[in-house]
């Protein structure tokens, strides 16, 4: 029996080709494992009427970690109309699979590292380093929506808004959307906690907590709050705090000033894309979905569907997806040989993708960066 099973998971687009590619490093690694197959995306979705079937939950639930390409998804109204006549008007509600995946198996940590690898042309600045640790299950994302909104909540929300909020008065029912934030005390702590341990871990000096606190007062402000608090069990490293605007302006500024960020959903989902952004782009940017039982590693790119079918996406993200897998299962010497054979790739530019400047293929940069381990 392998060591480990794996849960693979190509989804939709160029995710198949970016875990092609994922695949061939591994196996040249020679990691014992038994990768399984996974049913998740689109297709699903048009014939099922689910985006993440049972079969595939159940897959999760048996296996070491996951490794999962991307998926392509669609505004609800366009998503029922794509569905097989069968299934059309008989309530199937479009929701990404991935958002529902990170809440059912409680991934609450989205941990994203930004790296910039030397002789990348692609890097903003020289030596980045920033890693990111967004909360994964609350905030934003939780999926408490109305459009339209039920009279009884609109009447309520008009009791307790500040008097100068004028919409309330002037504007007819069928015209709202509410999204709501939720953020608790618990899903917080565990994410800032998680950030801490990191730092303490690896050596690295500062943690700065991104927020809205002054205009968001309750859930920021709780954030802002539990940060406080669990800063004060690592005395010796740093906090500080910004807010998500001023963030992303400092980030640019100088972004070697910026070590480990913790933040929000939302916020971590911005400021992620931007300081992947700034160590080369969506070809980069590799991402890992955490609970305390289940891992789920990923690019954190999409689908990409007008590449698809090209093999001209860059499959670096998804190999250094692999990566923080091999790191989460405890093979750290793997892991560390394969980031250095990524390194050496990127350094040397013989064989780049189209991002990269250059006309390789995703499967010669696999065979590339397996080459070299
Ligand atoms: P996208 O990330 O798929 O692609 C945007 C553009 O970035 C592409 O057209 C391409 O030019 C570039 N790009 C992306 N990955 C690349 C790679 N590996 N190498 C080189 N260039 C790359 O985002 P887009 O076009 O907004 O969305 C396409 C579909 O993907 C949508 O259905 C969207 O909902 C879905 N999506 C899924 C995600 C996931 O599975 N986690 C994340 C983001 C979008
Ligand atoms: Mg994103």
């Amino acid at each position: 029996m392998a060591k480990y099973k794996i849960a693979w998971l190509p989804g939709d687009g160029i995710g198949n080709e970016v875990m092609e590619a994922a695949k061939i490093v591994l196996d040249r690694l020679g990691l014992d494992a038994e990768y399984i197959h996974g049913d998740i995306g689109w297709d699903c979705w048009c014939k099922e009427g689910d985006a993440f079937p049972q079969r595939t939950i159940d897959l999760l639930n048996s296996v070491d970690a996951s490794m999962f390409g991307a998926i392509t998804s669609k505004p609800v109204k366009e998503a029922e109309k794509e569905l097989v006549p069968e299934l059309q008007s008989k309530g199937h509600v479009y929701r990404s699979p991935i958002v529902r995946m990170r809440q059912l198996f409680d991934l609450y940590i989205c941990l994203r590292p930004c790296k910039g690898y030397d002789g990348n042309s692609l890097n903003f600045k020289e030596n980045i380093d920033i890693v990111v640790f967004r909360e994964n299950t609350e905030d934003l994302y939780v999926g408490v929506e109305f459009n339209p909104v039920p009279e009884a909540l609109r009447n309520t929300l008009a009791e307790v808004a500040p008097k100068t909020f004028a919409p309330f008065k002037d504007i007819p029912l069928d015209q709202y959307a509410i999204s709501t934030k939720i953020n608790t005390k618990k899903g917080s702590e565990r994410i800032i906690r998680a950030a801490f341990e990191f730092a303490k871990l690896h050596g690295r000096k500062k943690v700065t907590v991104v927020h809205k606190a002054n205009v968001v007062r309750a859930t920021d402000g709780l954030f802002l709050e539990m940060a406080k608090t669990v800063a004060k069990d690592f005395p010796d490293i740093q906090m500080d705090h910004a807010n998500i605007d001023a963030m992303c302006m400092w980030l640019l500024k100088n972004p070697h000033n910026y070590d480990v960020l913790v933040a929000p959903n939302l916020y971590g989902d911005i400021v992620s894309d931007l300081c992947a952004q700034m160590v080369g782009g969506l070809g980069f940017g590799c991402s890992g979905n955490i609970g305390t039982n289940l891992a789920v590693f990923e690019p954190t790119h999409g689908s990409a569907p007008k590449h698809y079918g090209t093999y001209k996406a860059n499959p670096i993200a998804t190999i250094l997806a692999a990566k923080m897998m091999l790191d989460w299962l405890g093979e750290k010497e793997m892991a560390e040989k394969l980031e250095k054979a990524v390194a050496e790739t990127i350094k040397e530019g013989k064989v780049r993708t189209y991002d990269m400047g250059g006309s390789s293929t995703t499967l010669d940069m696999a065979n590339e960066i397996a080459g070299k381990l």
